[in-house]
Order: structure tokens, then C-alpha cells, then sequence
């Protein structure tokens, strides 16, 4: 059995004590902890990007409370926003009142696309690309052996004749390609960039892009949570009035796009810091999220909340999740290993799983908040150690001047500097 991911007061402990906790909670070894704090040389940044000249850190987070598919589990979060690691475990906690998050995810299908210009019948080069497709299928997958001896690799062809184009008519044949763990651009693009000439002499036409599609809408992943109406219960509202409040504010960013980007942005400051944390490539994740939520033609909330027959507040997420747990950063960046075996998962379709439900859960801090005593009494405690930082406060002087600047109501980097003379001349 997991231990609990129910820890409380986790943040009123020193840091040192939090990375004990964890440490033990996912056994790791002296090396992975201080990998924690010293995560990348700048040898290996050298590796990774050209013109490497530093490394730039970010603090690494832990979110407490989850429980996803009856399991125990706490969430990695880089990020540089205060109050979203808060948020989520606020958020966790109330849905664990429920059971927690429940998820599901669809095979790791991605689409390749190959763009076909010159061509006099893009709607009769589409029928010759079908006829072929088994021997476009076998070619794709003659280009990475090891992925098809892993159960992946190419698994369809698909021909979409476009007519209306800025430069006219064209064709855009797309490889579906089961990545199994890998968020596999690399292996998508190599196919397709394989299939490029056979394409073009099946069809007679000019082969252009040969690239991935962000859109990964045959990779979706999905979870839902029942927050019980008394969990929500404030010191001024009732739970039921709560759920009413959320189901109101949701309902803003059903409708509205000026609504929805905030909504959603709100979704992915959870989605990206686990992203981040697992070394995942979260601007593929975020063009794949926006595109989906905009898939019927007006950019909408990519969440549901309801009242349910309980008067229970009821939430669902859906959206594409080209994440992996092999290959790219995952497996290089030392730090990224290490958010791997504390979120304990062994394939891309666990780890979305637990990162769909940690943006469910960051939606739901948003709303919870917004919908009662709105987002800046918490985000401004939060806020007023980064103004302190900033206005050049260190050790004990940042919490002091933080309160200060609480207490006034004025978070402001000239009084945060009024403040910190103050205190440095008596
Ligand atoms: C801030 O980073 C995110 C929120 O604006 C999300 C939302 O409004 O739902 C609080």
C-alpha cells in the first residue's frame, strides 16, 4: 500500500524537512535528492541546447493530497507563480473528500502530417495514397524498429484533400503513430519525412511539410472529480451556495472566449508545472490544448463543472496529452528522473493520467477562490515575498516585510523598499 498523500501542515515544514518526506516517500537515493537542488551542470545543458551559457533554475514544488485511481500520490510542480502548488493541494484535498480524481487515457496515437502541393486532383491523390497505405504503413514502420517491437508504430493513413488554400489546392496525408511512452516527435517526424518520396511518387505531386501535428486529438486523456457540496462549506457560504458559484463562474468560460483563455490558462499553470517537473515539451502541450479547446470553431473552457444529483459539485476535463516518460528531457535532465519515480509512474498514459487530474484540480482552486473571496487575498500573501525578494530582502527580512506589506494592504516594490530601509536603520 502507498503511504498518504495527506500531509498536513507540508507547508509550515522547512524545506530540508519537505525533501526528507519525500525522499523517503519515493525512496530516493542520496544522488537523485541532491539532483533536487543541484539538478543540471552546465556540461549537460551543453548537451541539450547549442549556445548553452548557464542554467536557469526554477523552484521545484510538491502538491500534495492527490489521489488518482484510488492512489495515493504527490505531484511534482516547477513553476515560478506563487499559489498554484498552494491551489492544487487546497483543491486535491477538497476532492479526496470525494475519492479523489478518477482518469482515463486513450492509446498514445499521434498525427504526422505530409503536405502535397502540385497536384491537379487532390481529392484523386487521396484515393491513390489509401490504396497504398498498408505499404506506406510498412515503410513508416521499417524507420524505427525498436518502437514496433514495443507494440508501436504506424497504425493508419489518412487523406485530407484540402481545395481552399492561400496558395490553392493541396493534399495533407497524415500517419497515425502509436507512440507508446515517448511524446514521440522524433519518431513521427522521421516517418514522415521516410514516407515523403514514396508519397510523392504515389500521387505525382510535391511533398512540402513533413512535420508532427500538436493537435494530438487521438491522444486524449480525461479525468472527472465529485468535490462534496459540504467540503466547500466557507466561513461566510454554504457548500451548496459554493457549488452554485462555481458552476456560475465555469459557465462564463462555456460561452466566452475572453472567459475561456483565462479559464484554461488557469488549467494549464497546473498541467505545465507537471510538465516542466518530468522534462515534457509543455509548448507542445499548450498548442495541443488550445487548438482542442477551440475544435468546434469558438475557443471554449476545456472543463465541465455541475451541480450533481447529490448537489454535489461535479468536474470533468478533457484534453490532448502528448506527454512521455522516455526519451527527450525526461530521461536526461537529472531533476526529471527523479519527479518520475516520485509520481511513481512506469508509462505516458499513468503520468497523464495524474497530470489531467492536476489540472482539474488547479481549475478548481481558481474557481473555488473566485467565486468566494476572490484570488487576491491568498495570491497576495504569496505575491509579497516575491515583492520583498525583489526590493532586495533575504533570509528573515523577506517574511517580515511580506507581513508588513500584507498587513498595509500595499504591495508595492517602492514601499517593500521604504520598508526594508526602515528596518535596516534600526
Ligand atoms: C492565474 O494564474 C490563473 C487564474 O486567472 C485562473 C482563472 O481565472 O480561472 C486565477
Amino acid at each position: 500500500m502507498s503511504p498518504s498523500s495527506r500531509i498536513s501542515d507540508f507547508y509550515k515544514l522547512s524545506p530540508a524537512d519537505r525533501q526528507r518526506i519525500v525522499v523517503e516517500w519515493a525512496e530516493l537515493t542520496n544522488e537523485q535528492a541532491s539532483a533536487l537542488e543541484n539538478a543540471l551542470g552546465l556540461a549537460q545543458a551543453d548537451k541539450m541546447i547549442e549556445n548553452a551559457i548557464g542554467v536557469y533554475g526554477l523552484p521545484f514544488g510538491i502538491a500534495t493530497n492527490f489521489v488518482v485511481n484510488g492512489r495515493d500520490v504527490l505531484a511534482p510542480m516547477v513553476v515560478e507563480e506563487p499559489s498554484v502548488v498552494a491551489g492544487a493541494s487546497y483543491a486535491a484535498r477538497l476532492a479526496r473528500a470525494g475519492g479523489g480524481f478518477h482518469a482515463e487515457t486513450t492509446a498514445s496515437l499521434m498525427i504526422g502530417q505530409i503536405q502535397v502541393l502540385d497536384l491537379d486532383r487532390p481529392e484523386q491523390a487521396a484515393g491513390k495514397v489509401l490504396a497504398q497505405k498498408q505499404r506506406l504503413i510498412d515503410l513508416a514502420n521499417r524507420t524505427d524498429p525498436v518502437i514496433v517491437s514495443l507494440h508501436g508504430g504506424a497504425r493508419d493513413v489518412e487523406a485530407r484533400p484540402l481545395l481552399d488554400s492561400p496558395v490553392g489546392p493541396m493534399l495533407v496525408v497524415h500517419v497515425i503513430y502509436d507512440c507508446r511512452d515517448a511524446m514521440g516527435a522524433n519518431m513521427v517526424n522521421t516517418a514522415c519525412e521516410a514516407l515523403a518520396p514514396v508519397i510523392e511518387e504515389i500521387t505525382g505531386g510535391r511533398v512540402n511539410l513533413r512535420i508532427l501535428s500538436n493537435l494530438a486529438d487521438r491522444r486524449l486523456a480525461r479525468g472527472w472529480c465529485v468535490v462534496p457540496a459540504k467540503a466547500l462549506t466557507t466561513g461566510d457560504l454554504a457548500g451548496e451556495l459554493v457549488v452554485e458559484r462555481v458552476v456560475e463562474a465555469w459557465a462564463l468560460a462555456a460561452v466566452d472566449p475572453y472567459r475561456a483563455a483565462t479559464h484554461n490558462k488557469g488549467i494549464m499553470n497546473g498541467i505545465d508545472a507537471v510538465a516542466i517537473a518530468t522534462g515534457n515539451d509543455w509548448r507542445a502541450i499548450e498548442a495541443g490544448a488550445h487548438a482542442y479547446a477551440a475544435r468546434d470553431g469558438s475557443y471554449r473552457s476545456l472543463s465541465t463543472w455541475s451541480v450533481n444529483q447529490d448537489g454535489d459539485l461535479a468536474g470533468r476535463l478533457e484534453l490532448p496529452l502528448a506527454v512521455g516518460v522516455v526519451g527527450g528531457a525526461t530521461r536526461v535532465h537529472p531533476a526529471a528522473r527523479v519527479a518520475l519515480q516520485i509520481l511513481g509512474v512506469a508509462t505516458a498514459r499513468d503520468l497523464a493520467e495524474i497530470i489531467v487530474s492536476v489540472g482539474l484540480a488547479q481549475n478548481l482552486a481558481a474557481l473555488r477562490a473566485l467565486a468566494t473571496e476572490g484570488i487576491q487575498r491568498g495570491h497576495m500573501a504569496l505575491h509579497a515575498r516575491q515583492v520583498a525578494t525583489a526590493a532586495g530582502a533575504v533570509g528573515d527580512e523577506v517574511d517580515r516585510i511580506a507581513a508588513a506589506l500584507v498587513a498595509e494592504r500595499t504591495i508595492r516594490s517602492d514601499r517593500a523598499a521604504a520598508l526594508l530601509r526602515a528596518a535596516r536603520e534600526t
